[in-house]
């Protein structure tokens, strides 16, 4: 078997890395924005948007800084924008989330009129970032979440962000039977070419960390008796199944990294796209390695991408998706190959500077 005894060495595979033209030709991943989607925040009141310190480079957004990051997107061919809301006043109920003229429904319908069909106005359909105790849904009178009580509010609010002008309502609060109930109400309402993006497999994580900074959520405790235990990949497998006989259009895996044999199983059980979500914490401990010094910033976003893409999702949502596709467009209208590996990675720098090379080398 061992080919080393082989003089001469017939297998070589070394010979198709060696320059970079054979390395793209067979690499058997890609990555392109249109499969990139960008999740935004944006919250009430604010004059000027506000840094999330735990997700360096990420803000809440003002309306109108909103709009313009909107159309930034488009114009770098991201397939669309995840929008999350954060209003001023929160409640036990959560009534921000069906306000007409909340938060989020206002951010829906100004981002679609900037960017109309030219990038995919894609909506959180969940109740945390408008209730005060910060769950998911609405409680019971012993403090347990109400799954029913809180499928129904969000078949309004799905509605509702259908007339404001989303293309596609994402349901992220692990409630059983919320895509079937939210498709009934979009068809009753007459939305029936609004996509559902399911959050299909969602876990428990502690990976949302800097996620609950970003929308100003109180909750304390855990999501565990919605959200999945992480030692579970058969349960993910029926959530799935479940979402699909129920009209889910897209199933998403949500965190991406510490689950990408998730996304494999999903991937290869069901015939839907498969969008997978490259969240806060993920983005958060690389930007502070990075910051750091330990890692090579850009080559280790490049990897954690492809990895999921690898993994086989088709979308993947990563705060990243914007500085991504600059750099892709950059990369190709300078001829070199995409995703770049065409140059040597930039030198790791002494702790506490970034390690940042310039953008593309020449
Ligand atoms: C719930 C929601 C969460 C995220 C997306 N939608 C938070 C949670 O379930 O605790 C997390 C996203 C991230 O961490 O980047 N509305």
């Amino acid at each position: 078997m061992n080919n080393l005894s082989e003089r001469p060495l017939r297998h070589r595979p070394r010979r198709l890395r060696t320059t970079p033209a054979m390395r793209a030709m067979v690499a058997e991943t890609s990555l392109a924005p249109r499969q990139l989607v960008l999740p935004a925040f944006v919250a009430e009141g604010l004059a000027e948007p506000r840094p999330i310190s735990s997700m360096p480079g990420v803000v809440q957004h003002t309306m109108d800084t909103l709009r313009k990051a909107a159309v930034q997107a488009a114009g770098a061919g991201l397939a669309g924008v995840m929008l999350f809301g954060i209003p001023e006043h929160k409640d036990a109920r959560g009534s921000g989330a069906l306000d007409p003229d909340g938060i989020l429904t206002q951010a829906i319908r100004a981002v679609r009129s900037e960017v109309g069909d030219d990038c995919l106005v894609m909506s959180d359909v969940c109740l945390d970032e408008f209730t005060d105790h910060g769950h998911c849904g609405v409680l019971t009178s012993t403090g347990a979440v109400d799954n029913d009580a809180t499928v129904a509010l969000y078949a309004e609010m799905a509605v509702l962000h259908a007339e404001a002008g989303a293309h596609v309502v994402a349901p992220s609060g692990m409630m059983d039977g919320q895509v079937g109930a939210i498709r009934d109400a979009l068809d009753a309402a007459g939305a029936v070419d609004t996509t559902i993006l399911a959050y299909a497999v969602k876990y428990a994580s502690a990976f949302y960390g800097p996620f609950r900074e970003a929308v100003d959520s109180s909750l304390t405790g855990d999501r565990k008796t919605y959200q999945q235990d992480g030692a579970n990949v058969g349960e993910a497998l029926r959530e799935v199944a479940l979402d699909v006989a129920q009209g889910a259009d897209i199933v998403m895996v949500k965190p991406a990294l510490a689950y990408l044999d998730v996304v494999r199983a999903v991937a290869a059980a069901v015939d839907v796209p498969v969008a997978a979500y490259n969240i806060s914490g993920e983005y958060a401990m690389v930007e502070a390695a990075a910051a750091h010094g330990w890692i090579s910033r850009e080559p280790a976003i490049d990897e954690v991408l492809t990895s999921i893409r690898r993994a086989g999702a088709d979308i993947v949502l990563s705060y990243w998706a914007q500085e991504w596709a600059d750099r892709y467009t950059l990369r190709q209208a300078q001829g070199a190959w995409v995703p770049s590996r065409r140059h040597s990675e930039p030198p790791l720098t002494s702790p506490g500077q970034r390690a940042e090379g310039p953008e593309v080398q020449p």
